[in-house]
């Protein structure tokens, strides 16, 4: 059994990790987690307006979005954040309202300030998951989505033998291995006005799934419980 102090992330691994990756994270995790950046975009449009993306790396997926989406990207590690901006400049993504580095834990953005939240393979690098949540929550509006793309780890058998044996090798990279789908259910069942959606694996291997989270318009709940 492995020692949880062992598994979990702080930020300055994630931050050295993701110096490292910067120079080379296109080549090495472009195309592999490329159907879940479709399947997250599009999911996104299909809300459309202002849109945040958290951890949004090398902003290899800003340009999906259509030209019609406001796109805001904020990310712990500012070498990641150079080569977005670069990308932004380079290809003239007019759509961009702005790149920061920022803590997914600590927004600096008013509350209801984004119709969704986009965070593609961020969750479990992070050092706290549910409070990251609780943020991407507080900064949604209500009537918008919180659109994930994350690995989700086994819940038996020898995948998840393999992901806890793993889990301090993967730490050291920025990443956790293990991380079940029962800790974005307790924090849905937990949080105000927010639902669980979906969840939908992508590729690559079954590891990974889309999992979307609405946020209620409050008032309207209570109407439609209170006429039930
Ligand atoms: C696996 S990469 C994913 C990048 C991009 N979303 C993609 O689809 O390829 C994880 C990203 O999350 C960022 N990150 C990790 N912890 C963070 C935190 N606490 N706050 C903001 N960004 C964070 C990392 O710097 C890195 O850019």
């Amino acid at each position: 059994m492995t020692n949880l102090s062992q598994t979990e992330l702080d930020k300055q691994t994630v931050t050295t990790a993701y110096a490292r990756w910067a120079p080379v994270y296109d080549l090495v995790f472009g195309a592999v987690f490329e159907r879940g950046r479709e399947a997250a975009t599009a999911a996104a449009e299909q809300v459309g307006g202002r849109i945040l993306e958290v951890g949004v790396g090398t902003g290899i997926s800003l340009p999906r979005y259509s030209a019609n989406c406001r796109l805001c990207g904020v990310d712990i590690s500012e070498p990641m954040l150079r080569k977005a901006q670069a990308r932004v400049s380079e290809l003239g993504l007019r759509n961009v309202e702005g790149l920061w580095v920022m803590d997914a834990e600590h927004l600096s953005f008013p509350d209801e300030s984004f119709d969704v939240v986009v965070a593609q393979y961020v969750v479990t690098t992070v050092p706290n998951p549910e409070a990251t949540l609780d943020e991407f929550a507080r900064v949604l509006k209500p009537g918008g989505e919180i659109v994930l793309v994350s690995r989700v780890g086994a819940e038996a058998g020898l995948r998840r033998a393999l992901e806890h044996w793993f889990a301090p090798a993967a730490r050291k990279l920025g990443w956790r291995t293990e991380f079940s789908f029962e800790r974005y259910k307790l924090w849905a069942a937990r949080t105000m006005n927010m639902r669980l959606l979906e969840r939908r694996a992508v590729p690559p291997l079954g590891h990974f799934s889309l999992i979307r989270f609405a946020k209620d318009d409050g008032v309207r709940e209570a109407r439609s419980r209170a006429s039930a």
